[in-house]
């Protein structure tokens, strides 16, 4: 079963026939909230909404560590994690949809590990390459069955919010040699290494990161849910091809 965890503008998977709803509980806590069981043309799928299904939970306390559990728990395969960022590159637009293959994580302060507490051994995981990559070729295959663009790398900085960075912040981030910037792509990437779960993220464009382009003076949150809403349909459409809706050799 595939999972999907939805970040902003992606509260529910409309495509997905909902079979039913489950409230878990985990060793870390409770995640965002519960997660949709469905299917989406008959193959199994679940939906957890990161933020929560209000959109109450901000991304420095969102519970990323009870949310892998969770549906690593109840029989995920993979994740695909979808989330909203900000441009730094010119190149790209709001409105993209970007398949990040690298992270710098410049967050703070969140539980970022499952090895920790006074009967842990001290485990390390290997990092090098933080998306899986079979689960990003399945996205690349699948956006070319569905004609859709994407962008096959791309450097995510995952910032700590929930304020935007400040034009300063963002020329670091470019120095560092990040692409795109958003705030909730760690740890939950590392929390699923940690579990060995495949994990893999779609970055949806939804605005130039501050002091960028139509950024220069601010940036228009007006203008940022128009961008998500329509890059979302784009997002559910890829997510279909990818369980292999329309493809006759999957039964
Ligand atoms: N910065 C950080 N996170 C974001 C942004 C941004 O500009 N846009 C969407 N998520």
């Amino acid at each position: 079963m595939l999972a999907v965890i939805g970040g902003s503008g992606l509260s529910q998977l409309a495509n997905l026939d909902v079979s039913h709803r489950e409230v878990l509980r985990t060793p870390y806590g409770e995640p965002s909230g519960a997660v949709t069981f469905g299917q989406i043309c008959g193959r199994p799928v679940a939906f957890l909404a990161r933020h929560g299904y209000g959109h109450t939970i901000p991304p420095h306390e969102v519970n990323y560590r009870a949310n892998i559990w969770a549906l690593c728990k109840r029989g995920a395969v993979g994740i695909i994690s979808v989330a909203s960022v900000g441009s730094i590159r010119a190149d790209f637009k709001p409105g993209d949809l970007v398949i990040p293959h690298q992270i710098i994580d410049y967050t703070w302060g969140r539980k970022s590990t499952y090895h920790e507490g006074p009967d842990c051994v001290v485990t390390h995981i290997d990092f090098t390459e933080p998306y899986d990559r079979a689960l990003r070729e399945r996205l690349f295959t699948a956006a070319a069955a569905a004609g859709i663009a994407v962008s096959r790398s791309a450097v995510y900085a995952a910032t700590q919010g929930p304020r935007l960075e400040t034009a300063a912040e963002i020329d670091r981030l470019e120095r560092d040699g990040a692409d795109v910037v958003g705030m909730t792509g760690m740890p939950e990437a590392a929390l699923a290494r940690e579990l060995g779960m495949p994990y893999a993220a779609i970055s949806v464009v939804s605005n130039y990161a501050a002091g960028r382009a139509d950024s220069r003076d601010g940036i228009s949150f007006e203008s940022i849910q128009g961008v998500l809403h329509e890059s979302m349909g784009h997002v559910r459409t890829l997510i279909e091809k990818m369980v292999g809706c329309g493809d006759p050799t999957r039964t």
